[in-house]
Protein backbone atom coordinates (compact mmCIF):
# COMPACT_ATOMS: atom_id res chain seq x y z
CA UNK A 1 0.00 0.00 0.00
CA UNK A 2 1.58 3.22 -1.05
CA UNK A 3 0.87 6.12 1.36
CA UNK A 4 0.20 9.57 -0.46
CA UNK A 5 1.18 12.85 1.77
CA UNK A 6 0.48 16.41 0.76
CA UNK A 7 2.76 18.58 2.10
CA UNK A 8 1.41 22.05 2.86
CA UNK A 9 4.18 24.56 2.73
CA UNK A 10 5.14 27.38 0.23
CA UNK A 11 9.34 26.32 0.59
CA UNK A 12 9.94 23.64 -2.32
CA UNK A 13 12.96 22.38 -0.81
CA UNK A 14 11.34 21.23 2.12
CA UNK A 15 9.17 18.93 -0.13
CA UNK A 16 12.47 17.53 -1.46
CA UNK A 17 13.86 17.05 1.97
CA UNK A 18 10.68 15.01 3.07
CA UNK A 19 10.34 12.99 -0.28
CA UNK A 20 13.74 11.98 0.03
CA UNK A 21 13.74 10.93 3.78
CA UNK A 22 10.31 8.84 3.25
CA UNK A 23 11.10 7.28 -0.82
CA UNK A 24 12.43 4.56 0.58
CA UNK A 25 9.56 3.78 2.51
CA UNK A 26 6.96 4.05 -0.83
CA UNK A 27 5.54 7.32 0.34
CA UNK A 28 4.73 9.82 -2.33
CA UNK A 29 4.66 13.53 -1.67
CA UNK A 30 2.83 15.78 -3.44
CA UNK A 31 3.18 19.95 -2.69
CA UNK A 32 0.79 21.66 -1.89
CA UNK A 33 0.08 25.11 -1.40
CA UNK A 34 -3.04 26.41 0.79
CA UNK A 35 -2.75 29.34 2.47
CA UNK A 36 -3.69 29.34 6.43
CA UNK A 37 -3.40 31.34 9.76
CA UNK A 38 -0.79 30.92 11.72
CA UNK A 39 -2.06 31.15 15.07
CA UNK A 40 -0.47 33.48 17.75
CA UNK A 41 1.41 31.60 20.41
CA UNK A 42 5.04 30.94 21.98
CA UNK A 43 4.73 27.32 20.76
CA UNK A 44 5.79 25.60 17.80
CA UNK A 45 3.28 22.17 18.62
CA UNK A 46 0.33 24.80 19.07
CA UNK A 47 0.81 26.59 15.76
CA UNK A 48 1.03 23.11 14.21
CA UNK A 49 -2.32 21.83 16.13
CA UNK A 50 -3.91 24.60 15.21
CA UNK A 51 -2.70 24.62 11.11
CA UNK A 52 -3.85 21.03 11.10
CA UNK A 53 -7.11 21.83 12.36
CA UNK A 54 -7.90 24.75 10.33
CA UNK A 55 -6.86 22.85 7.10
CA UNK A 56 -8.76 19.81 8.47
CA UNK A 57 -11.83 21.92 8.46
CA UNK A 58 -11.01 23.48 4.92
CA UNK A 59 -11.42 19.65 3.53
CA UNK A 60 -7.42 18.72 3.63
CA UNK A 61 -6.89 15.18 3.99
CA UNK A 62 -3.77 12.94 4.30
CA UNK A 63 -1.17 15.67 4.70
CA UNK A 64 1.61 17.16 6.42
CA UNK A 65 2.80 20.32 7.96
CA UNK A 66 5.88 21.81 9.71
CA UNK A 67 7.10 24.88 11.54
CA UNK A 68 10.69 25.39 13.01
CA UNK A 69 12.35 27.76 15.11
CA UNK A 70 15.80 28.80 16.63
CA UNK A 71 14.69 29.50 20.51
CA UNK A 72 17.89 31.55 22.42
CA UNK A 73 18.44 31.41 26.21
CA UNK A 74 19.80 34.76 26.70
CA UNK A 75 16.97 36.20 24.57
CA UNK A 76 14.63 34.57 26.62
CA UNK A 77 13.41 32.52 23.68
CA UNK A 78 13.59 35.09 21.22
CA UNK A 79 13.16 34.70 17.79
CA UNK A 80 11.04 30.99 18.68
CA UNK A 81 7.94 31.05 16.47
CA UNK A 82 9.15 34.10 15.26
CA UNK A 83 12.09 33.10 13.72
CA UNK A 84 10.79 33.88 9.78
CA UNK A 85 9.95 36.92 10.64
CA UNK A 86 13.48 37.96 12.80
CA UNK A 87 15.50 36.68 9.65
CA UNK A 88 13.86 38.09 7.38
CA UNK A 89 13.85 41.54 9.45
CA UNK A 90 16.96 41.22 11.72
CA UNK A 91 19.06 39.33 10.22
CA UNK A 92 22.20 37.13 11.19
CA UNK A 93 23.88 40.77 11.73
CA UNK A 94 20.69 42.00 13.76
CA UNK A 95 20.76 38.44 16.34
CA UNK A 96 24.82 38.71 16.77
CA UNK A 97 23.67 42.55 17.76
CA UNK A 98 21.01 41.72 20.45
CA UNK A 99 23.52 39.22 21.67
CA UNK A 100 26.60 41.55 21.53
CA UNK A 101 26.79 41.56 25.48
CA UNK A 102 24.83 38.36 26.28
CA UNK A 103 27.38 35.61 27.97
CA UNK A 104 24.83 32.40 27.76
CA UNK A 105 25.21 31.77 24.05
CA UNK A 106 23.00 28.46 24.58
CA UNK A 107 20.00 27.75 22.11
CA UNK A 108 18.03 25.14 20.75
CA UNK A 109 17.00 24.67 16.97
CA UNK A 110 13.23 22.89 17.26
CA UNK A 111 11.33 21.27 14.04
CA UNK A 112 7.57 20.02 14.83
CA UNK A 113 5.91 17.95 12.24
CA UNK A 114 2.37 17.70 12.05
CA UNK A 115 0.75 15.55 9.56
CA UNK A 116 -3.43 14.17 9.43
CA UNK A 117 -3.68 10.74 8.08
CA UNK A 118 -6.74 8.61 7.83
CA UNK A 119 -8.62 10.75 10.48
CA UNK A 120 -5.30 10.46 12.80
CA UNK A 121 -3.36 12.86 14.07
CA UNK A 122 0.74 12.38 14.59
CA UNK A 123 2.82 15.64 16.16
CA UNK A 124 6.51 15.36 16.67
CA UNK A 125 9.15 17.61 17.76
CA UNK A 126 12.44 17.38 16.67
CA UNK A 127 15.01 19.07 18.77
CA UNK A 128 19.06 20.50 18.28
CA UNK A 129 20.73 22.43 21.15
CA UNK A 130 23.92 24.14 20.56
CA UNK A 131 25.64 27.93 21.01
CA UNK A 132 24.82 31.08 19.18
CA UNK A 133 28.66 32.34 17.97
CA UNK A 134 30.49 35.27 18.35
CA UNK A 135 30.37 36.09 14.24
CA UNK A 136 28.68 34.60 11.23
CA UNK A 137 30.76 31.28 9.73
CA UNK A 138 30.44 29.18 7.01
CA UNK A 139 28.68 29.32 3.61
CA UNK A 140 26.71 26.45 3.00
CA UNK A 141 23.25 26.31 4.61
CA UNK A 142 20.64 28.92 4.93
CA UNK A 143 18.69 30.69 7.55
CA UNK A 144 20.61 31.01 11.25
CA UNK A 145 22.82 28.52 10.06
CA UNK A 146 26.04 30.65 10.01
CA UNK A 147 25.56 31.73 13.49
CA UNK A 148 24.58 28.19 15.14
CA UNK A 149 26.90 25.71 16.46
CA UNK A 150 25.57 22.52 17.31
CA UNK A 151 26.54 20.92 20.33
CA UNK A 152 28.42 22.48 23.62
CA UNK A 153 31.73 22.28 22.73
CA UNK A 154 31.91 25.46 20.02
CA UNK A 155 32.29 23.21 16.76
CA UNK A 156 31.74 24.48 13.20
CA UNK A 157 28.74 26.41 12.96
CA UNK A 158 25.94 24.17 10.54
CA UNK A 159 26.75 26.68 7.96
CA UNK A 160 30.39 24.73 7.63
CA UNK A 161 29.41 21.45 7.63
CA UNK A 162 27.90 18.82 4.84
CA UNK A 163 23.84 18.75 4.57
CA UNK A 164 24.02 15.01 5.38
CA UNK A 165 26.13 15.54 8.55
CA UNK A 166 24.01 18.21 9.34
CA UNK A 167 20.81 15.94 8.47
CA UNK A 168 22.38 13.35 11.46
CA UNK A 169 21.80 15.53 14.38
CA UNK A 170 19.70 18.54 13.19
CA UNK A 171 16.44 19.21 14.56
CA UNK A 172 14.46 18.82 11.17
CA UNK A 173 16.32 15.25 10.47
CA UNK A 174 15.33 14.30 14.25
CA UNK A 175 11.49 15.20 13.74
CA UNK A 176 11.75 13.11 10.35
CA UNK A 177 13.19 10.05 12.30
CA UNK A 178 10.07 10.62 14.81
CA UNK A 179 7.70 10.89 12.11
CA UNK A 180 9.65 7.87 10.10
CA UNK A 181 8.56 5.82 13.82
CA UNK A 182 5.43 6.83 14.35
CA UNK A 183 4.19 6.34 10.48
CA UNK A 184 5.68 2.55 11.29
CA UNK A 185 4.20 2.06 14.72
CA UNK A 186 0.56 3.27 13.36
CA UNK A 187 1.36 0.62 10.44
CA UNK A 188 1.21 3.71 7.49
CA UNK A 189 4.49 2.64 6.12
P1 LIG B 1 10.24 27.36 9.02
O1 LIG B 1 9.07 27.54 9.91
O2 LIG B 1 10.70 25.94 8.95
O3 LIG B 1 10.07 27.96 7.66
O4 LIG B 1 11.46 28.10 9.70
C1 LIG B 1 11.37 29.36 10.31
C2 LIG B 1 12.68 30.08 10.15
O5 LIG B 1 13.66 29.41 10.96
C3 LIG B 1 13.18 30.06 8.71
O6 LIG B 1 12.90 31.24 8.05
C4 LIG B 1 14.68 29.89 8.87
O7 LIG B 1 15.27 31.17 8.80
C5 LIG B 1 14.88 29.32 10.26
N1 LIG B 1 15.31 27.93 10.18
C6 LIG B 1 14.53 26.81 10.22
N2 LIG B 1 15.28 25.71 10.10
C7 LIG B 1 16.55 26.13 9.96
C8 LIG B 1 17.78 25.44 9.78
O8 LIG B 1 17.88 24.21 9.70
N3 LIG B 1 18.88 26.23 9.68
C9 LIG B 1 18.84 27.58 9.74
N4 LIG B 1 17.72 28.27 9.90
C10 LIG B 1 16.57 27.55 10.01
Amino acid sequence: MTLHLKVVTSNPGKVREYQAALAEYGVEMEHVHVPYDEVQTSYLEEVVDKGLKALYAQGLRNFMIDDSGLFINGLKGFPGVWSAYAQKTLGNPGILKLMENIKDRAAVFKCCIGACISDQTIIVTGVCPGLITQKEAGTDGFGYDPIFSPGMDGGPTFAMIPIAEKNQYSHRGIAIRMLIDELKARKFI
